[in-house]
């Protein structure tokens, strides 16, 4: 598998008439080399492929990075990248600019003399839009995950308790059930605060009566599973019932909807027409969801400005909310793969709405 990804960015330096790329992006340097280490570089040219980094790695990265040859470093990783580049020839070396600090740049270009650094976008991240069957495995389960947390932890809310101590049982429960960490800041959001749409868990103790909106998600061998859920403690008004129902069918709308061969703005339409003609157009004010794999926010976006065509095996949230600041707020996540003729769940947690305590 791994060869396959590597076969594939030897074909994109062909075509654009580059000798090598220099893979400085850790997720993109895991992606293609399977080494989870923190520190590293990757070195593909058309008949190698280099590991480069130090000696803390020297024991882990040829048990995770079979493919490629592991080079230990010295004090400086680009001067190593300068030998193996001159050793192979390279002249025309492509960098990741996206993932580049200026002052780095200006330190390679410096020390490099006379290897002309070309700056390239997207080259390894165009291969990670389209997931393999293994790697849908990994989110399956990473969304196995944060169904079981959604259902653990709807005992522990309830009046009185903090938000913070329920992102707290959350994640504990993540980290139990083989989480390595969780895939961003959990989102525990009540009340009024519902409103925001990343309130991040406060020092608020639920009340009663009131939304409680909970996104969150499992890191879980290098892949992120991303869910909202948004339940009522007490007893919902009207108005909690009637912004729920519309999110619900909003979401429910783009489920039924997206397929490949329909750009992201498309598919956030979906979401997006059914929440303004309930009149609540201006209270959804972010995309409808964004791509989902070894980051959290990843290509493509279902958004007013989306353009990527989507295509099967590509995962992206679904995720549309409305927010009216001084009562609060509803979002509704999942996460899905589109297939051949639709899209099929990730996650599956139950949607109706829930009333707890
Ligand atoms: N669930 C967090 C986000 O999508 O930004
Ligand atoms: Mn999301």
């Amino acid at each position: 598998m791994t060869n396959k990804r590597i076969a594939e960015v030897r074909n994109k330096l062909r075509d654009l008439n580059l000798d090598a790329l220099l893979v400085t992006s850790p997720v993109n340097r895991r992606y293609l080399s399977g080494f989870t280490g923190t520190a590293g570089a990757l070195l593909i040219t058309l008949s190698n492929n280099w590991l480069i980094t130090d000696f803390r790695y020297m024991t882990q990265a040829p048990l995770e990075a079979a493919d490629f040859t592991v080079v230990e470093h010295g004090l400086k990783l680009m001067e190593t990248v300068k030998e193996l580049a001159l050793s192979a020839g390279i002249v025309r070396l492509a960098f990741e600019q996206e993932h580049v600090v200026f002052s780095d740049y200006s330190v390679w270009k410096a020390l490099l003399g006379g290897i002309q650094l070309v700056p390239e976008s997207g080259i390894v991240e165009e291969l990670r839009l389209i997931k393999d069957e293994a790697e849908l495995a990994v989110m399956r389960n990473a969304a196995v995950l944060a169904d079981i947390t959604y259902n653990h932890i709807l005992s522990f809310i309830k009046p009185g308790v903090s938000e913070r101590d329920v992102a707290l049982e959350m994640e504990m429960f993540m980290r139990r059930n083989g989480a390595s960490s969780t895939s961003f800041e959990t989102i525990v959001a009540s009340g009024e605060r519902s409103a925001l749409p990343h309130g991040v868990a406060s020092d608020r103790i639920i009340g009663r009566d009131e939304f409680v909106k909970l996104d969150f998600g499992a890191y879980y061998e290098g892949y992120c599973s991303d869910i909202t859920r948004t339940v009522v403690v007490g007893t919902p008004t009207d108005k909690h019932r009637e912004i729920y129902e519309i999110v619900l069918e909003a979401q429910l709308t783009a489920l039924a909807g997206i397929k490949p061969g329909m750009t992201g703005r498309e598919a956030d339409a979906l979401a997006r027409d059914v929440i303004a003609r309930h009149g609540y157009g201006e209270c959804f004010g972010h995309g409808t969801g964004h791509g989902l794999g070894m980051e959290i926010h990843e290509s493509p976006r279902l958004s007013k400005t989306g353009e990527i065509v989507l295509k099967p095996g590509m995962t992206v949230t679904v995720e549309p909310g409305i927010y009216i600041p001084g009562f609060g707020g509803v979002r509704i996540e999942d996460d899905i793969v589109i297939t051949e003729d639709g899209n099929t769940l990730l996650t599956s947690s139950p949607k109706e709405l829930r009333v707890l305590g």
